[in-house]
């Protein structure tokens, strides 16, 4: 065992159990091996001498500590507890899926309450081992409960270095080096134990090597798995801050908080940035500057899906969303990703708008609670629907509004989306469309941009000016088909929030 096991939060939370004497634990986890091997690391590390682990399932049997199995017929879920509270010994008997016979009979579970007093100050341990989390109520006081969570760092580089030694013994090419085995844990964080050695195989059959180069196969991995839960999906997007016109307060105000971010180790916890949340008009580049930040801050970014949240696929909406928040506590470093936070929020009356209230109360602690590795980045179009508290400073480091993009702005998104499609645009004399495209957005300009090209392309031709003022032309802004709406919004922002971008200059 390495020092930097011992150091694991997992080892950690058992530690604390078993030293304050807990003799039934339960252990809710999908990693039954893991959880396995953290009981072997405390039998050997929290007691004078080592004491014994043996393991116990419906299928296996009682099997001793070597993995061999218990002499004498299997023994079954009943005759294990006797087994137990006849057992001499200081032990830890780790009993598999053992949730499954609470049901069966009373007797059962009167027998493991008994177990309690047996084993209690006799440095016997019973360690349930499952899945999903199933105490029946009377033994509650007596049970002391764990959620294995998610390996953090350490755990990763300790388990990466077992790893990779036994790659290098079979004659790959791994580069063991500690900077790369730190990029590497830091790829594969989030995952559980199999699911990173999944990672491992399927980087180690890209490239037949193991390095640095490997880390896109990692996260390929990992965008797998947490897109199975449906709540939360890994974005891959290279959009950088250059590909964002104007905004430039917001600009700005992200790069001094970069810094901060990336020192939060070593600052108070009320300096660390925490998250911001942009709302705006529809099509001006909220979603965009979320992925910038994500690059800017060199951090992997998750979006939770509030639709799927909602949807009542993944039971109540608050219990979805909580599982989503602690699916991403599990990934830190990361951008997080609200989007369209305030969906749901119309007239919502009776259940729906006790499941609201929920989740708002729910996401407000979280806020406060969350690891220092995860920067929050919500997005809003009506934040008018949001609850005070919510964008009451000290949630939020800051409210951004993005509003139409002034002239200049304008110019600089036609500029963007032209060297996006590799297409120079200085002789396109772009500047002259600043009267034309008033009250566009970002998205409107992008629309425009893909038009006039698509016509240059169909007549075999250089694009020019004349392609982009036809189809700009053709452009119905949003601004004025929903003017009302999009009023509404900027009133609402005025004094409430912070502009994005300097205001139009009149001239
Ligand atoms: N400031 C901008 N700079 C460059 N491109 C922009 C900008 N604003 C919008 N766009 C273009 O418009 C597209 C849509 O923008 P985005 O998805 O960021 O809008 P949004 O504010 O999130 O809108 P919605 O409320 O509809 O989600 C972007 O993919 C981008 O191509
Ligand atoms: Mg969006």
């Amino acid at each position: 065992m390495t020092k930097n096991t011992l150091a694991t939060r997992a080892f950690a939370a058992l530690r604390e159990l078993i030293q304050s004497g807990r003799p039934l634990i339960y252990i809710c986890t999908t990693e039954e091996t893991r959880a396995h091997q953290i009981l072997k690391d405390a039998s050997r590390e929290l007691f004078r001498t080592e004491v014994p682990v043996w393991t116990w399932s419906v299928t296996a049997g009682l099997c001793r500590p070597d993995g061999n199995p218990a002499e004498g017929e299997s023994l079954g879920a009943r005759g294990v507890l006797d087994f137990i509270a006849e057992y001499p010994q200081p032990a830890i008997f780790q009993l598999k899926d053992f949730h499954e016979f609470f049901g069966d009979s009373p007797e059962t579970r009167r027998r493991l309450r008994d177990l309690y007093e047996l084993c209690l100050d006799r440095t016997k341990f019973v360690v349930i081992t499952s899945a999903s989390r199933a105490i029946p109520e009377e033994l509650g006081p007596q049970i002391a409960f764990m959620e294995l969570l998610h390996p953090d760092l350490e755990e990763l580089e300790a388990f990466l270095r077992i790893e990779l030694s036994g790659l290098e013994g079979r004659g790959f090419k791994v580069d063991t080096s500690e900077a790369s085995v730190f990029r590497m844990a830091r790829a594969i964080q989030g995952l559980t134990l199999d699911e990173s050695r999944h990672a491992l195989r399927r980087a180690l059959g890209a490239r037949g090597a193991l390095d640095s180069e490997s880390l896109p196969h990692l996260l390929e991995e990992k965008k797998l798995v947490v897109n199975k839960s449906g709540l939360v999906q890994y974005i891959a997007d290279g959009t950088q801050i250059e590909h964002v016109g104007g905004v430039d307060y917001l600009k700005k105000w992200l790069h001094e908080r970069r810094k901060l971010f990336l020192e939060r180790d070593t600052l108070a916890a009320e300096i660390v940035p925490k998250g911001v949340l942009i709302m705006g008009v529809s099509g001006c580049g909220k979603s965009l500057s979320v992925k910038a930040i994500a690059s800017s801050f060199e951090l992997p970014l998750y979006r939770i899906d509030m639709i799927e949240v909602y949807s009542r696929r993944h039971g109540t909406p608050d219990g979805a969303f909580a599982e989503a928040c602690h699916l991403v506590e599990a990934v830190a470093p990361a951008v997080v990703w609200f989007d369209e936070i305030e969906m749901g929020l119309t007239a919502q009356t009776g259940e729906a708008s006790n499941d609201l209230g929920r989740i708002f109360a729910f996401f407000l602690t979280w806020m406060q609670e969350k690891a220092r590795g995860l920067f929050v980045a919500a997005t809003a179009n009506r934040i008018d629907l949001l609850p005070a508290e919510m964008i009451r400073k000290g949630r939020f480091d800051e409210v951004f509004f993005i509003d139409l993009p002034t002239e200049d702005e304008r110019i600089e998104i036609f500029r963007i989306h032209l060297q996006k499609r590799r297409i120079d645009p200085e002789p396109l004399q772009v500047h002259r469309l600043k009267k034309i495209t008033q009250g566009w957005t970002g998205a409107e300009i992008e629309q425009c941009v893909v038009s006039a090209l698509t016509s240059a392309r169909l007549e075999d031709r250089e694009p020019a000016f004349e392609d982009l003022h036809r189809s700009a032309q053709n452009v119905i802004p949003l601004s004025k088909t929903m003017r009302e709406q999009v009023d509404h919004i900027r009133s609402w922002a005025y004094d409430r929030a912070v502009r994005a971008s300097p205001r139009e200059s009149i001239r």
